[in-house]
């Protein structure tokens, strides 16, 4: 199953998840959107040629969906229900804290679970990155790159919305290599006043353009923040543009189509071992795992270290 927001990568895990299943004897069934399609039974058989082609494809071939209705009992246990009576014995869940939160219900209700972490966001606690995140990156460096173009054509300021929830994951590492004057995310609280300062700073050592990443979760974004900006003598104008969805689109690179290999293979043979009840996880260059458990009740801190790179390299 994918569930919960899209992510690059999901198509070749499932195909990863698929083909491992099949080549150790198994039969495999896909649920189809996520926790509502389970509880609608939408179960299709998958054969090996069902994944072929989908390595290269953003968004994932199962579908998926948000139903936060899963956190209620009743739900789970018809979830339960319906998993018995299709005569499954395991399910891979492939996404993000929503969807690990459902795996560890089953889990905690005597099926077995394997979680995969997807979600743009990288937001998931016991993995390094999670699908999706790396495909991202790439696709907001891509704009930032052009908006520079265009910024220091005009000598303008632009603000860079990114998406991320409540994680500035995205935003921060995009600014560094996005190079960035400025990172405005969830997890460090900045004024407006300062904002401005380091832009017309950037102004003064003769830059002809400013570039300011800010996480959709930041306490400062959107039109409120440019109107604050422009109201400010900082020697630029500021344009907002918001990346949106577009940042979960897209083919996944060659980083995340080898994790979404490495998860899927590794998921499929720790359940054969008999474990379950873990989500599989990048630490270092290992897969290892990780009780949904932790994951579901421990959080992500983000890294303030890059926070203070990203300030000094956009000097
Ligand atoms: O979790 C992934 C994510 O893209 C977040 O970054 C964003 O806040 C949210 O999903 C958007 O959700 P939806 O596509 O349901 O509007």
């Amino acid at each position: 199953m994918t569930a919960g927001g899209d992510a690059p990568g999901m198509n070749p895990c499932v195909r990863a998840v698929v083909r491992t299943a099949l080549g150790n004897g198994l039969r495999v069934k896909g649920i189809r959107c996520g926790f509502e399609g389970l509880l609608a039974g939408d179960f299709k058989e998958l054969g090996a040629r069902d994944v072929g082609g989908i390595i290269q494809k953003g968004g994932t071939v199962l579908m998926t969906g948000r139903f936060p209705e899963f956190a209620e009992l009743r739900y789970q246990r018809l979830g339960l229900r319906k998993l018995n009576e299709a005569g499954i014995d395991a399910l891979v869940v492939i996404g993000g804290e929503g969807s690990m939160n459902g795996a560890r219900a089953l889990g905690q209700l005597g099926f077995p679970v394997m979680g995969i972490p997807a979600s743009i966001d990288n937001d998931i606690y016991g993995t390094q990155m999670a699908l999706g995140v790396d495909t991202a990156l790439n696709t907001i460096i891509e704009a930032i790159d052009k908006l520079r173009d265009t910024a220091s054509s005009h000598q303008r300021a632009f603000v860079v919305e990114t998406m991320g929830r409540s994680s500035g994951y995205l935003a921060l590492i995009s600014g560094i290599i996005g190079g960035a004057e400025l990172v405005l995310i969830p997890e460090q609280d900045i004024a407006t006043e300062e904002v401005a300062a380091a832009v017309s700073d950037a102004y003064v050592r003769g830059k002809t353009h400013a570039i300011i990443v800010v996480a959709e979760g930041a306490s400062l974004h959107g039109q409120a923040l440019i109107d604050a900006l422009n109201a400010m003598n900082t020697g630029f104008q500021f344009r907002l543009t918001i990346l949106g969805h577009v940042q979960r689109g897209g083919r996944p690179t060659a980083f995340d189509r080898l994790l979404a290999a490495r998860f899927g293979v590794s998921a499929v043979e720790r359940l054969l071992a008999g474990e379950h009840g873990v989500m599989v996880g990048l630490q270092g260059r290992e897969i290892s795992a990780i009780p949904l458990e932790q994951v579901c009740t421990e959080k992500r801190r983000a890294n303030l270290d890059y926070y203070r790179m990203a300030r000094m390299l956009a000097k």
